[in-house]
């Protein structure tokens, strides 16, 4: 009953492509929950695009604010749904974050799938130059233990329009 429990927010993970950011907006318009990204916080708090933060202050920057937005994040006591951005899971110290603030939803894809829904975008540095099915299964592989680790609830998206996905979580919080 994970939207019973007033103190806890619900943390949406999973590789770029996943849906969490479009799936997190629906479920908070069906619950009235506060919505959260990560990523729109930490380019708020630049005043740059993520691509931007890359490129001038370069992925450690990055990933530091990361680590200091999720804290900030854990700390708001309104409950809210928090889509968070694909390697925000890989630190150890933000899955300790995450499993003492919330419930993590872990939203999981094919490569296959993923490639259809990345590759005409151009906002994600990591995938510059390699949209590809090869590089898209190494960087899944690479982080699949840490999704797993700290993941409650995992939410197969492939083949899945938003609005079902976020059916099927909202079943699971009522079960
Ligand atoms: C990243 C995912 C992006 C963003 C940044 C790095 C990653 O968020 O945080 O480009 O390491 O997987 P989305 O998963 O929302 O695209």
């Amino acid at each position: 009953m994970i939207y019973n429990n007033p103190k806890r927010h619900v943390f949406l993970i999973g590789y770029m492509g996943t849906g969490k950011s479009t799936v997190g907006k629906l479920l908070a318009l069906g619950t009235g929950l506060i919505f959260i990204d990560t990523d729109e916080l930490i380019s708020a708090q630049y005043g740059m695009s993520i691509g931007d933060i890359f490129d001038v202050y370069g992925e450690d920057d990055f990933r530091n604010t990361e680590t200091d937005v999720l804290g900030d994040i854990s700390s708001v006591e309104d409950r809210c749904i928090v889509s968070c951005g694909g390697g925000l899971p890989i630190r150890s110290k933000n899955r300790e974050i995450l499993k003492s603030s919330g419930t993590v939803i872990l939203l999981e894809a094919e490569p296959e799938e993923i490639l259809k829904r990345i590759e005409k975008d151009e906002s994600r540095p990591l995938l510059k130059n390699k949209k590809s099915i090869s590089e898209i299964s190494k960087m899944l592989e690479a982080r699949h233990d840490a999704y797993i680790d700290v993941a409650d609830l995992i939410i197969s998206t492939n083949g899945k329009l938003p609005t079902e996905i976020a059916a099927e979580i909202s079943d699971q919080f009522s079960n």
